[in-house]
Order: C-alpha cells, then structure tokens, then sequence
C-alpha cells in the first residue's frame, strides 16, 4: 500500500481564514435566480417569493457572501429595471446570455434574499455598457441613508434602512471577448479607477474589487493585472480571479492534478501584484478575490441546443458526479492553503447554474455532489490556516509532472478546541498516512468524515444520493500520532479535539 507523512506544525501558520472565501455567486442565467432563490408559485414560497428550501440549505452551507448579479450579465444591466413596483418592470433582451431578463429580482428583492439567507452580498457594477454614473448612483441606492435622490427612492420602495453592502465588484470579466463592452487592459484599468473614485466619494466604507484575467489560460493574462493595478492599484482592494475546470478528456488523474495549476496561477498572481507594489514604492498589499471557481463543463452539449429568448432557460446546470466533489475538494485546500492572499471566493454558482444546489421548478430540491466539501469546508475550515508538509508519491500527466497524491490543509479552528485536516486522496489506491500531532499534547480524535464512491461518474438526482459523506472509523491516534487509512479517490476531514 501507498504510504505518507503529514507534518503539521504550530508554527506553520499560513494566516487567518478570512470567512468571506466560502462565498458564492447567484448571477442572472438561466434558473439560477427564476426557479432557483425566486419561485413565488412553490409551495415553499415565502411572502416574497423566495424558497424557503434554499434559504435553508444556504443557510446550512453558512455561505458567508454571495456575488450578484453577474458574471457575465451585469455588462449589460441596467440596475433602475429591477427596483420598484414590479409591474412596471420592462422585459428586456439579456445579450450576454440571449435569455429575457423581466427583471422582476433586483437588487432590494436580492438584499432581502441576502438578509433571510444569513448572509452578505456582494455586488458587481456595469463596466460594460455603463460606467461610473451608473455605479456611483448604485452605490447611493444601496448604502446612502437618506435625504438624497436615490436613497429616497430605496426607502419609498420600501427599504428604509440602507442595504450597506460593504463588497463591489468593478465589471467582470473585462478582457474576455465575449464581455459586452470588452476592453484593452489600459482602456479597463482608467474606467475601473474612474469608477472606484466616485463609487468610494459616495461611501468612503466599502471595498472595490478590480477585474483580474477571466482565466490563466487568457493570452493577456498577467500582462493584464499589470497594466489594470498600474491604474488601480491606490484604488482597489483586491484583483479578481476565475478558474473552471473540466475534465473534458476523460482523464480523471490530469482532471484531479488541476490543483497544481490552480496554486500556480495563484502564486503568479500574486507576484504579478507584488511586482506593481515594488514598482509603486506601495506599502498596500493588495489581496484576491477568486470570485468564480469551479468545475464546469458537463453542459456544453445542451447549452448549444438552448432556445434562446426563454425566461429562466434551464441553461449550464451541470450534473456533477463524484470525481467532480474531488476536485472541488481539492479547489477548497488550494484557497484555504493561500488564506494570506485570497481573501474572497465565490463557489459559482449556488443553485441551479453550475451550482451544489439543484431545484425543480415548483418541486424538490438536492444536493449535488460538490455540496459535500463545500459545506465541510465552510463549516469546519474557519480559523488560522495551517501549511503540512505533505511526504507522499508523485505522479506524472498530460498536463503536470510530480503531483503530489495528496492534497491537504489543516485549519485550528476559530472554537479554539478543534484542528480540523481536510485530505484529498488523488490516487485509485489507499494510502497509508501518518501525522505527528505532538504540537497538541493530549489531542483527540473527534470524528472523521470520508467521501468515496466506487464509480467515480456517479451522481445524485432528485430522487437518489449516491454520493454522500459518511462517519469513517479508519483514524485512530495514539501517542500524539494520527493514522488513517486514506482510500482511493476519497475526500477526508479529520476532526481532532485539542
Ligand atoms: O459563472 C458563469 C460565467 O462564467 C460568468 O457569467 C462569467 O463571469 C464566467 O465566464
């Protein structure tokens, strides 16, 4: 059998989890918003429409902070057709994703979906077709508290205490062709200071997010931060990343091994970052926002057959299986191992599109397999991250040499009574793992969960979870060692009481 050694020290302190990097997206697309958070015909509707089903698994996912409303959608959006009386809301065509937007979500319904929801929002801005006069007026909309044009009409529309979204995201994906109103880095770069100058006059209190590459494999990437933190960087607080995988080729060690390229393109950036810094003589740093991550590829073949022009299309929903939760797990390790730099990411999306959570229209609701790790994570890795020393056999792929079998993180949870190790075993094989936990005399092991499955292509559906964690016996710790048989192709948190 396959061996390692995890070494798990005090001392290797990564940094503070910031909460906010278990967040997600609900974006205007498909039945992420219609049929997803909003359903007023569901039995389960509460006065306002929404579903109390996904309130309730938002809240148990403790999702911290949710993007809205794109993505790719808000180049194209006109905040003012989504507040007030609901009737007199236009229907619009939405050409980032050729749907109707009838605009009957907007921002007041989605702040209130927030507050019911436990959790905060984060908002993006039009860098598309709009720019600074529309965001500074949002802004006002939002958080002014009142006695001007626009925090008027919020109270008059019925909210009467401002909305203080603290989180602003300027545009996205602005370097991508296919973003309405794309532009060259430098033409981005001064609307995106532009914009954040006046976004920040009207609340000195918020943080700007400004738009990184839409993915590494942009040939402008890295050349892109550069020029938009030349512009930015005394402006903003953080520079976006986004990063789908697929595992389009049916190679599911290559499709595991994408944490390798997940961590390099986070420390690239980073050094794309420090690079400006040095540059600027800055003593800011400046921190990620990794605000669309996830696995995304299952749709492709139904997405090109979609009917354009529907309202609340079923568009990207992808049906994720079991080899998918791995590499979601693995995603959750990479963001908790760079807690010092990233300090926001956003699982996208939540429901429907892309998302852990699945609904029918007017009917059930279930987890997809991705919700497993995400909830794990979000719920026991909160606290001061912890670097291991990972000791175990390597592999060579497609794509990567030497990666390691293992992908793993510990967390010294924010209770102060618990270190929680989350372990991603890459490998068809069990391996044989050992930890010193000498560094918390007298631990003990409180629960291990383990998530495998023998088909790796397996799914849930409405009707059938195949795909669950389950209590494990296989650790054991003894003399300040833990041991633990990892299987093959299984995702591990290991609870141990301090
Ligand atoms: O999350 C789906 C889409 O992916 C977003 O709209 C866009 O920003 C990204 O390309």
């Amino acid at each position: 059998m396959k061996k390692a050694t995890l070494t798990l020290d005090r001392s290797y302190r990564v940094g503070k989890i910031d909460r906010r990097i278990y967040g997600s997206f609900i974006e205007h697309i498909g039945r992420a918003v219609y049929g997803g958070i909003y359903d007023p015909g569901h039995p389960l509707a509460d006065d306002q429409g929404f579903r109390k089903d996904v309130i309730a698994l938002t809240k148990e996912l403790m999702v911290p902070i949710v993007r809205y409303p794109g993505g790719n959608f808000v180049s194209g959006y006109n905040w003012e057709d989504g507040i007030g009386p609901k009737e007199l809301r236009p229907k619009r065509t939405e050409l980032a994703w050729f749907a109707i937007e009838n605009n009957q979500v907007g921002v007041d319904e989605f702040c209130e979906w927030a507050r019911r929801a436990n959790t905060e929002v984060m908002m993006a801005v039009n860098l598309g077709t709009r720019g600074a006069d529309a965001a500074r007026n949002l802004v006002e909309y939002c958080n002014f508290p009142s006695g001007t044009y626009w925090s008027d009409l919020r109270i008059q529309n019925g909210y009467r205490d401002p909305h203080n979204v603290k989180l602003w995201n300027l545009g996205n994906e602005m370097d991508g062709p296919w973003q309405i109103g794309h532009k060259t880095a430098e033409e981005y770069g001064r609307a995106a200071c532009e914009t954040a100058k006046v976004m920040r006059w009207v609340d000195p209190s918020i943080e700007l997010v400004a738009c990184g590459s839409s993915n590494s494999g942009m040939p402008t990437c890295y050349d892109w931060e550069a020029t938009v933190l030349d512009h930015t960087y005394d402006f903003v607080d953080y520079i976006s990343m986004h990063q789908y995988y697929g595992n389009r080729d049916n190679d599911t060690p290559n499709f595991l091994a994408n944490t390798v390229d997940m961590d390099h393109f986070i420390k690239n950036i980073e050094s794309v970052c420090d690079y400006v810094k040095a540059k600027k003589r800055s003593k800011k740093t400046m921190y990620i926002s990794f605000d669309e991550w996830n696995v995304w590829y299952h749709a492709d073949e139904a997405n090109a057959k979609a009917e354009k022009w529907q309202e609340g299309p079923s568009f990207n929903e992808d049906i994720y299986n079991f080899e998918d939760a791995l590499l979601a797990g693995g995603m959750l390790i990479t963001l908790i191992r760079n807690a010092d730099r990233v300090k926001v990411a956003c699982q996208a999306q939540l429901v429907n599109v892309i998302a852990p959570v699945m609904t029918e229209n007017g009917g059930r609701i279930w987890k997809q397999t991705i919700y497993y790790p995400y909830l794990h994570a979000s719920v026991y890795g909160r606290g001061t991250a912890l670097e291991m020393l990972v000791d175990c056999p390597k592999y060579d792929t497609k794509d990567y040499t030497d990666v390691p079998v293992l992908d793993a993180v510990a967390v010294e949870n924010e209770d102060g009574e618990h270190v929680t190790v989350f372990v991603m075993n890459k490998s068809p094989e069990a391996v044989e793992t050992e930890c010193d936990l000498r560094d918390y005399p007298g631990c003990r092991l409180e629960e291990m969960l383990e998530m495998t499955c023998p088909d790796l292509k397996a799914v849930n559906t409405a009707d059938c979870e195949r795909v669950a964690p389950h209590p494990s016996s296989a650790a054991r710790i003894e003399d300040g060692r833990l041991s633990v048989k990892l299987e093959g192709y299984s995702w591990n948190v290991i609870r141990v009481r301090r």
